[in-house]
């Protein structure tokens, strides 16, 4: 049987830089960029644009328990701050860099002084079409690509990328301490599978809580950094699955295979592409894919948590999806937002809207 996905396959080359929808701010560009990729699609392009879409089953039993609003903050750490936030930036604290980024949420004034700001060690600028560190601007010396950073005592990689990202989206760390709490309390071996996984530092705390985990995602560069972050952490030796595969297809193919996992993240962009140009687009694909996790997993699950970079949706949208998803199940889905606590003067930046399925 076909993906689903197959039906929006196109033969125009891959041009796979997910991350530059990533933020909810960039959102609109993101989808712009989808409806005109929509508007030049060539129907004929497409191999079997007849391809029926996955028939989403009706899940009978009584919906989970609710929990909403949760909201998920990170409050400043020694490893990563978010400084201040004011007139559409951001000033944040990786390990030893402090680095502005743009933000739009960031609609308020500035709390701290100029002065603070200026101290600032890179700026992204985005300013040339140049692949890499030449968007970003060093203000005090020249910096390389990569820097050590760490969390919770797990070592990786910084990187400047081209899209503004880091390398980390520390908002994410909510959902690592959770899973990582999860995994240690269950005293049984567990399986995690990791979608959209990009650089990889939720496989590497899933793996060092003793999870036995599948990473996934479709660029072979994030897949590449993952695998450097690895063993950057002294992780080598755990049993972690690398895979470049489209998410879609992969969760298909284990579907089939009947692979199971008891835990499922996943964290997909707006609009994204696997590596044979598979069209991944969140607001079509994303209740498929969610049914597809809910059958992939084993009799015992633990948790399927999905984070969602849209401004389009509010976190009702994907709650009420998920709890449709996991009716039967038992458990509870809980709902809300991920934000960064600001040192300065304590405002709450969002970053994304989430919805887990706990057992
Ligand atoms: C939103 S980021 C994930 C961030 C990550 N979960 C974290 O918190 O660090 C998006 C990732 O999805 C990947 N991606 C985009 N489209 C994809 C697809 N169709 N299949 C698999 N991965 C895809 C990108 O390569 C990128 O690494």
């Amino acid at each position: 049987m076909k993906s689903f996905r197959d039906k929006r396959r196109d033969n125009r080359p891959q041009h796979a830089r997910p991350e530059q929808v990533r933020p909810r701010d960039a959102f609109a560009a993101g989808r712009q960029q989808a409806a005109s990729e929509r508007r030049e699609a060539n129907p004929a392009d497409r191999q079997d644009a007849k391809q029926a879409p996955r028939v989403l089953a009706r899940r009978e039993g009584v919906l989970p328990a609710e929990r909403l609003p949760l909201i998920l903050e990170v409050a400043p750490n020694a490893d990563y701050a978010l400084l201040d936030s004011g007139a559409g930036e951001k000033l944040e604290q990786y390990g030893p860099y402090r680095i502005v980024r743009p933000e739009g949420q960031a609609i308020w004034q500035r709390a701290l002084l100029a002065k603070e700001w200026e101290r600032a060690d890179a700026i992204f600028t985005g300013d040339t079409d140049e692949e890499g560190i030449g968007r970003w601007r060093f203000p005090k010396q020249p910096l390389g690509e990569t820097w050590p950073m760490k969390h919770d005592d797990i070592d990786y990689l910084g990187r400047f990328t081209s899209f503004r990202h880091v390398g980390v989206f520390p908002e994410q760390a909510s959902h690592w301490d959770h899973m990582a709490g999860l995994i240690a309390a269950a005293k049984r071996p567990v399986k995690v599978l990791n979608l959209f996984g990009y650089t990889g530092l939720a496989s590497l705390v899933a793996a060092r809580a003793g999870a036995e985990v599948t990473h996934v995602d479709a660029s072979k560069k994030a897949i590449g950094w993952a695998r450097e972050n690895q063993e950057m952490a002294g992780l080598s030796d755990k049993p972690i699955r690398w895979i470049v595969e489209d998410a879609v297809k992969f969760a298909e193919r284990e579907e089939r295979r009947g692979s199971r996992y008891d835990i499922v993240l996943f964290d997909p962009p707006a609009y994204g592409r696997g590596p044979k140009g598979e069209v991944w687009q969140l607001f079509e694909d994303l209740p498929s894919l969610t049914d597809l996790c809910r059958s992939i997993l084993t009799p015992k699950p633990l948790a399927v948590v999905l984070t969602a970079y849209s401004i389009r949706a509010s976190f009702f949208a994907i709650h009420a999806l998920m709890r449709d998803t996991f009716a039967g199940m038992g458990g509870t889905v809980e709902s809300g937002e991920l934000i960064i606590r600001e040192k300065s003067a304590g405002r709450a930046l969002s970053t994304s809207l989430f919805s887990r399925w706990v057992a």
